[in-house]
């Protein structure tokens, strides 16, 4: 019978994979409090997330990072499931709480001992560590003095920092000051949905101030102790933040949100100043008299990279009505995580969702670092965590199949490619995270790991997104 289509004899040629540079880092990410458990030994003490976890209603279900992963003691196995997955850096968190239990004074032994152990087992694995400073977990007792927003907590840092290159700086040679400061900022004293619980928003924005101090003289600290060639940068969970129309009240809002979601700490971080729009914004809730002389050129540090965590984009609209409502994809509060967030409405676009009910869309991610490349020409970006949570679950034949996870890491992947091929300097990719593991608010309910945790036996199995991410870290080619 006649066909109109031509006849070949072959197959359209497929897409080409794409390559990344030579020297691409692939890595995979955890934080302290998600993953070890183990939360009274060895001298640690509790952190703000223990005391949050334990007050009913804090968190999901009752869920408490007590044990976690028990990832504290079996960080052995856990770090042979890394170097079988073939990647060739892990970026983990230290626990203030277990190397300096008051957050003031002499290193806990026994706490510096773990880490230095969990990096002497990466590097006989041949596994590059990528060390966090703070990924959330404060000393309760600095709390108890007063947190965040006073300024005695940024010098405290600054020592445990200290403790910290000095114990483990020969053998650790990438690092971060802190990890997505907005969300301690805002989620922790603003909307009170992140440990400690409190809901202030001159609060939140005087913890945004130092905690932007804690990362200047946290460099400062390692600059002065850490060997030549050591790393130093911070993580941002930079927002994508989108207006959902052109009109002018949509985009100032997408301006405001901008203000303190991001420009809040790129301002000093990267310029050296708060820009002004951001102080006029939020001039009904402070008069800033905390940012004292010399306080922006001390956090406004040369850096090494900077660290972007992405995940979903922000759409933001312009709300008559005047109220906030609708979900900023950190879970529902009467109270705001914008201080200049008065007006404005947090969208969803449609399309397809993860389990947090994140909107999936990986042009957010490519916008983003064309932004960071545009706006911070020289400085290298990292991606530091990407990754989903959906609901797996272990098949009759013991496997955990993640066909979504894997098509949100390649879409996600593809984007960073393009946005290197446009002349972006990113240098490595997290994926959020090795191992299943403690979801802030929504405890064990959400699953971001390409381990699964069975958490009655501690038992892990790989997801077939573990083994498809392995594949392309060892061959550094994303396959069509
Ligand atoms: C960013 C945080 O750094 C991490 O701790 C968290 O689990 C992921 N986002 C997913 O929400």
């Amino acid at each position: 019978m006649a066909t109109s289509a031509p006849i070949t004899g072959q197959a359209p040629d497929p897409a080409p994979a794409l390559t990344f540079p030579p020297g691409f880092l692939w890595g995979t990410a955890t934080a302290s409090y998600q993953i070890e458990g183990a939360a009274r030994e060895d001298g640690r003490t509790p952190s703000i997330w223990d005391v949050y976890s334990h007050t009913p209603g804090r968190v999901l279900n009752g869920d408490t990072g007590d044990v976690a992963d028990d990832h504290y003691h079996r960080w052995r196995e856990d770090l042979d499931i890394l170097a079988d997955l073939g990647v060739g850096a892990y970026r983990f968190s230290v626990a203030w709480p277990r190397v300096q239990p008051t957050g003031s004074g002499p290193a806990n032994a026994k706490g510096i001992d773990f880490y230095s152990r969990l990096v002497d087992g990466l590097l006989e694995r041949g596994i590059k560590p990528v060390a966090t400073l703070y990924h959330w977990d404060l000393p309760q007792e600095l709390e108890d003095a007063g947190g965040w927003p006073v300024r005695e907590t940024a010098h405290r840092f600054a020592e445990y920092a200290g403790i910290v290159a000095d114990a483990l700086g020969d053998r650790v040679p990438t690092w971060t000051t802190l990890n997505e400061p907005w969300c301690s900022a805002f989620l922790g004293y603003g909307s009170g949905v992140h440990a400690p619980g409190r809901t202030d928003a001159a609060d939140s924005l005087r913890a945004a101030h130092h905690l932007n101090l804690a990362h200047g003289l946290a460099v400062r600290e390692l600059r002065d102790r850490l060997p030549a060639g050591a790393e130093v940068s911070v993580t941002l969970n930079l927002h994508q933040v989108r207006p959902v129309s052109d009109s002018p009240e949509d985009v100032d809002a997408a301006r405001r949100i901008d203000g303190t979601a991001n420009r809040v700490f790129t301002g000093p971080m990267l310029d050296g100043a708060y820009p002004q729009d951001v102080r006029d914004d939020t001039a009904h809730l402070t008069d800033w008299s905390f940012v004292q002389d010399g306080d922006t050129a001390l956090i406004h540090q040369p850096l090494d990279f900077l660290g972007v965590n992405y995940y979903s984009p922000t759409l933001v609209a312009h709300d008559p009505q005047g109220a906030e409502h609708g979900s900023d994809g950190h879970g529902a509060s009467e109270h705001s995580p914008w201080p200049a967030g008065d007006g404005v409405a947090f969208h969803q676009a449609p399309g397809p969702r993860t389990a947090m009910g994140w909107g999936i869309d990986p042009t957010g991610l490519y916008d983003l670092l064309v932004r960071v490349g545009r706006e911070h020409p020289g400085l290298p970006v990292v991606i530091t965590e990407n990754g989903a949570a959906f609901d797996d679950r272990v098949g009759d034949d013991g496997r955990v199949d993640d066909p979504e996870r894997v098509a949100y890491l390649r879409g996600h992947l593809s984007e960073v490619h393009r946005a290197i091929e446009s002349g972006v300097d990113v240098r490595g990719y997290f994926l959020w995270s090795l191992l299943d593991n403690f979801e802030w608010g929504y405890g064990y309910s959400k699953r971001f790991g390409a381990v699964y945790v069975d958490y009655a036996t501690q038992r892990r199995i790989p997801k077939s997104s573990a083994h498809w991410f392995g594949q392309v870290a060892r061959t550094g080619t994303l396959p069509r």
